[in-house]
């Protein structure tokens, strides 16, 4: 199985990448390197046959584009983002660009990417977007989130 993981220089995305390496599966990382990246967060795996880096911006479509071509993924995991919430109150608008046209970005290549698949690959193929609890709103006293909530 090959996967796309982008963001896959930080924090919980290089995680990912590691595991998923360690675990034999062909990792492609797709990171623009903004200032919460580091490729030492993936040096155990850099040298790996099944682990491959992409510079790009998930905002360029063509780069992103290219990216689905090059690789022919099965599935995308999407973890790319302005994730340091406080740095939105004086910029907001890295944290619209980000996470919100690069995700529709991403869709779109995926999109476009998984209508060209061969029957079988297009079913099974996935899009995994990791983002935050806050999605789900407020839980309450008790219980817990599912992906149904
Ligand atoms: N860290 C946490 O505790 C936590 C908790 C809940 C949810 N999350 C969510 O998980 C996801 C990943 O979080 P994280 O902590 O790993 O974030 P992070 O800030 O550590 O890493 C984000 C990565 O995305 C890359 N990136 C940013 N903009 C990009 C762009 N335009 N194109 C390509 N790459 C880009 C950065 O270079 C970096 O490597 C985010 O959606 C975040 O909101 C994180």
């Amino acid at each position: 199985m090959k996967l796309i993981v982008t963001g896959g220089a930080g924090f919980i995305g290089s995680a990912v990448v590691r595991r998923a390496v360690g675990e034999g599966r062909q990792v492609v990382n797709l990171d623009a390197l903004t200032y919460s990246a580091s490729l030492e967060n993936v040096a155990s795996v850099a040298g790996d046959p099944g682990y491959a880096f992409e510079h790009a911006d998930i905002c360029d479509a063509a780069a992103v584009a290219a990216v689905f071509e090059r690789h022919q993924p099965d599935a995308i995991m999407h973890l790319a983002a302005e994730s340091h919430n406080d740095r939105a109150i004086d910029g907001p608008i890295d944290f619209v660009r980000t996470n919100v046209l690069g995700t529709a970005v991403l869709l779109e290549a995926a999109r476009l990417y998984w209508s060209a698949l061969p029957p079988g690959r297009r079913e099974a193929f996935r899009f995994h977007h990791v983002s935050t609890d806050e999605v789900f709103g407020a839980l309450g006293e008790s219980g817990a989130f599912s992906e149904a909530t």
